[in-house]
């Protein structure tokens, strides 16, 4: 059996995948074009790939050996499910593993965002501190302030979690009631208008999808305070990229803590650079080196299981399998 792995991996999830199969690694440090990926995965049985490697129909339909392709992420928007399903291929993927540490970073650019500290310590570095005074880089409370998680699944969760920990009050939006949240954290559930209208901080916590793309664009920005906050560590796809530009340049919100964009890596002439009221991350949300370590090997032991016919121990549900036209 064939396996290629699309990117170096810690040694113990590279040898798992050894132990059942012949394994190729991407060399580079940077993703393989769709040509590239097509050629090294040529004969593959199983693919390990990242959120940066597209799999789609036509990939697929130039890999008849592939059986299985295991992420290694949680979020699968870069993988054609549809596609999979048709061409009899099962996908993996590494949820629940990053929550907390995806979770500990939205909350790290809540507090950036509201404390304003990289404006602060850019400050500090270009030596403009010449006085404590009163009203110098004053931010916005964080205590006391309504936090809208739009999305509440795992990690919307444990983002409600740490709000709560931080005394907010907690809004929600999700396409089904969660009574857990609601009991521990007090959340509430709102439309996503309510939720926009009454909230300080809006943290977007869903997954990619038709139904997503663009879930956040000029009217919905339009519908928040113009003194709120917008956090995105799910996809930049989920926002729109170029409405939230305009609402953070024209002041139709406060700021903006963003660890996923449209495009990855942000082209450096993106106009988001040219504004000082938002922090932007490059998608390092699970990125801690026991949770990026542990993420390799669930992707890992997903690719050997499935590579020898057993279950995967993360598999992701495929839609139902359409007949070829
Ligand atoms: P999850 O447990 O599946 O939670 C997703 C939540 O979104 C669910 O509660 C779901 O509602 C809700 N949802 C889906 N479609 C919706 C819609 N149209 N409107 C409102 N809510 C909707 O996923 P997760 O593990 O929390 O991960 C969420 C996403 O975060 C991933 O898909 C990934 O894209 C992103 N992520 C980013 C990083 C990073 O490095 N920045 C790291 C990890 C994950 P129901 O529960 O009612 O179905
Ligand atoms: C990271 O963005 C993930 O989806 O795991």
């Amino acid at each position: 059996m064939r396996a290629l792995i699309s990117r170096d991996l810690p040694a113990k999830a590279l040898d798992t995948v050894r132990a059942v199969a012949e394994v190729s690694v991407w060399p580079h440090n940077r993703p393989p074009t769709a040509q590239e990926l097509v050629e090294h995965a040529a004969d593959a049985d199983g693919i390990l790939c990242l959120l940066t490697d597209r799999i789609d129909d036509a990939l697929l339909s130039a890999l008849p050996k592939l059986r299985i392709v295991s992420q290694m992420a949680v979020g699968v928007d870069n993988i054609d499910l549809q596609a999979c399903a048709n061409h009899g291929v099962a996908v993996g993927n590494t949820p629940g593993v990053l929550t907390d540490t995806t979770a500990d970073l939205a909350v790290a650019l809540l507090l950036a965002t509201a404390r304003r500290v990289c404006e602060g310590e850019r400050f500090l570095r270009a030596g403009e501190w010449t006085t404590w005074s009163p009203m110098l880089l004053a931010g916005a409370e964080v205590h006391g302030a309504t936090i809208g998680i739009v999305g509440m699944g795992r990690i919307g969760f444990e983002v409600a979690r740490r709000a709560a920990g931080f005394k907010m009050r907690i809004v929600y939006t999700s396409r089904s009631p969660k009574p857990d949240a609601e009991r521990l954290f007090g959340a509430e559930r709102r439309s996503l208008s309510e939720l926009l209208a009454e909230s300080d901080f809006v943290s977007v916590h869903t997954p990619l999808s038709s139904e997503t793309t663009g879930l956040i664009g000029a009217a919905e920005l339009a519908a928040m305070k113009p003194s709120a906050i917008l956090i995105n560590t799910a996809r930049g796809a989920v926002v729109s990229q170029r409405a939230l530009y305009d609402a953070l340049k024209n002041g139709r919100i406060s700021a903006a803590g963003l660890d996923v964009f449209e495009r990855e890596p942000i082209p450096m002439d993106d106009p988001l650079l040219t504004l000082p009221n938002v922090v932007m991350l490059p998608h390092i949300g699970s990125a801690t080196v026991a949770t990026r370590t542990r993420m390799a090997q669930i992707a890992a032991d997903n690719l050997a299981a499935g590579l020898q016919g057993l279950p995967m121990p993360h598999p992701v549900a495929l839609p139902v399998r359409m007949r070829a036209q």
